[in-house]
């Protein structure tokens, strides 16, 4: 049966710094359907709690955490000046903010609080459940949306990966050590894989892209192709 791109959910997975916002956001873009980038959920409720005390010295108070998790506010909104969607907590533009070095050495112990993951996979399935709807994360195409149309679990080599966010920070200016960033890497795939709360895992009808040697527009290319294997109908 033919689906329409208007109806469809794809679930985009995968290790840290591999790229998956980038093409999600790319797709997103060719096929004029929304994007929801899911870390940046788990990432507003780090900077809510960081903002209220509820974090101190990397310590989540996790009783005053769950008293106010249902009242956290999470909305996309289009930037049309930026061309993208952007982050909002509580009405406040937030997506710079969520970025912060800060919120990053926090992020991954709050995402592995099971309270935290319920209220978030309930608004993504809020925000998903009509579809026309590309997600990124690490549990998507397992836990999120089981029956997505089509799963792609995204990665490279840690090398590949460290040496594109290498590259981003002396871009930026920073000077940074490649082999502390290499260990980062190596150091999240870890947590993120073998935390007990939703661990990343390639859910078994996902398909593999390994993207280390691939370009911007060919990793594109190549999930619109799966698309189209799929009888996915889409104007390019
Ligand atoms: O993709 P990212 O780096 O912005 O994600 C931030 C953190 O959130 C990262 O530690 C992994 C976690 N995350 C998650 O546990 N589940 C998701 N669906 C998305 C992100």
């Amino acid at each position: 049966m033919q689906k329409d791109i208007d109806s469809i959910i794809i679930a985009i997975d995968g290790h840290s710094s591999c790229g998956k916002s980038t093409v999600a956001r790319d797709l997103a873009k060719v096929l004029n359907i929304a994007y929801i980038d899911t870390g940046a959920m788990y990432r507003a409720v780090t900077l809510f709690a960081l903002k209220n005390n509820i974090i101190k010295d990397r310590k989540i108070d996790e009783k005053a955490l769950k008293k106010v998790i249902e009242d956290i506010d999470i909305r996309f909104r289009s930037n049309l000046s930026k061309g993208k969607s952007e982050t909002f907590l509580n009405g406040e533009n937030v997506e710079d903010a969520i970025r912060s070095l800060e919120v990053s050495n926090n992020v991954s112990q709050v995402s592995a609080l099971g309270f935290v993951r319920k209220r978030l996979v309930e608004l993504q399935r809020l925000m998903g459940e009509k579809g026309g709807v590309v997600l990124d994360g690490r549990d998507i195409g397992t836990v999120v949306f089981p029956d997505a149309d089509l799963k792609i679990f995204m990665t490279a080599s840690p090398e590949v990966r460290a040496r594109r966010r290498y590259d981003e920070m002396v871009a930026k200016g920073e000077s940074p050590s490649f082999d502390e960033i290499l260990k980062n890497v190596k150091e999240r795939d870890e947590i993120d894989s073998t935390r007990s709360e939703s661990p990343l895992k390639k859910a078994p009808d996902a398909i593999v892209l390994d993207n280390s040697n691939m370009t911007r527009t060919e990793q594109l290319d190549w999930i619109l192709d799966k698309l189209a294997e799929k009888g996915i109908h889409f104007d390019k």
